[in-house]
């Protein structure tokens, strides 16, 4: 532990599960009080009663203003201020673009999206009162790539890199950082059962959690204290491995056909 972030607090949406409950795990080893904010209440009090000190589970659909209030509030009466919101909450329907229902579509990006709008919104003006704050939201590779089938996610995704940079240039003059990690196949319960495909993946695996911990930590900490509107790709070399060679060439630059 560097101790960074001792006398912090965090906010980690999607906390329960996934990416989120290993970015609330990294922050509070790092000393960071943690708020893990999510819809399954379950999952979110076990993790915050594991976790002990500094960490609580505050029930939050990040598609609702008013819950968002109540979070802040919650975070700042427990540990006086917010200085690091993770927004990890998604959800990633897969559906044929022809039977995409408009519905679908829109839940897609109300989570995806416009969850992040009510986050920064509800947590902008507790980081401008303690003089600053880094906001980290979580995109995706598909946020650069298109995935098939997965039209909602991949607009929900692009959408994230442009309110990123939007959100940062809006909001640096505050102190507030906003960033994005994008990363690559992870192994957390939204992927299980899916065909992870590694062939083309530089690092040759899929990725765990604790693989993309690492960089919430960095973008939460002083550390990465002059870099915001970043688009940090984290995938063990996936968007690298993308280029479909249908030949290959030799030393030489010569195609090998
Ligand atoms: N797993 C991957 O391979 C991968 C790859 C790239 C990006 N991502 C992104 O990382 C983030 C986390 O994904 P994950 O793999 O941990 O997924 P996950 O399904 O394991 O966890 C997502 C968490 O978000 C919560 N959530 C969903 N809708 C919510 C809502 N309306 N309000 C509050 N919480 C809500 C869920 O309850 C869950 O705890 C997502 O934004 C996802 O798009 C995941």
């Amino acid at each position: 532990m560097t101790g960074d972030l001792v006398g912090r607090t965090a906010i980690v949406t999607g906390g329960a599960q996934g990416i989120g409950e290993g970015a609330a795990r990294a922050l509070h080893a790092e000393g960071a009080a943690v708020v893990i904010a999510d819809v399954r209440t379950a999952e979110g009090n076990n993790l915050a009663a594991t976790l002990g000190e500094r960490a609580r589970f505050v029930e939050l659909d990040v598609r609702d203003a008013k819950a968002w209030s109540h979070v802040v509030a919650e975070a700042q009466s427990a540990y006086g201020r917010v200085d690091v919101l993770v927004n990890s909450a998604g959800i990633a329907p897969v559906a044929p673009f022809a039977e995409y229902r408009e519905e679908a579509f829109r839940q897609v990006l109300d989570v995806n999206v416009m969850g992040l709008f009510h986050g920064i919104t509800a947590v902008a003006p507790e980081m401008r009162r303690v003089g600053g704050g880094s906001i980290i939201n979580i995109g995706s590779i598909g946020g650069f790539r298109a995935f098939p089938l997965m039209t909602g996610y991949v607009t929900s995704k692009w959408a994230v890199r442009g309110f990123t940079n939007a959100a940062a240039l809006e909001l640096g003059a505050d102190g507030i950082r906003v960033n994005a990690i994008h990363p690559g196949q992870i192994n957390t319960p939204m992927t299980d059962g899916a065909d992870f495909d590694t062939a083309h993946v530089a690092l040759k695996r899929v990725g765990q959690p604790a693989d993309i911990a690492g960089a919430v930590l960095f973008l939460a900490s002083d550390s990465s204290r002059f870099i915001t509107g970043e688009d940090l790709v984290v995938d063990g070399g996936d968007l690298a491995g993308t280029a479909n060679w249908t030949s290959v060439p030799d030393q030489n630059g010569r195609s090998g056909d």
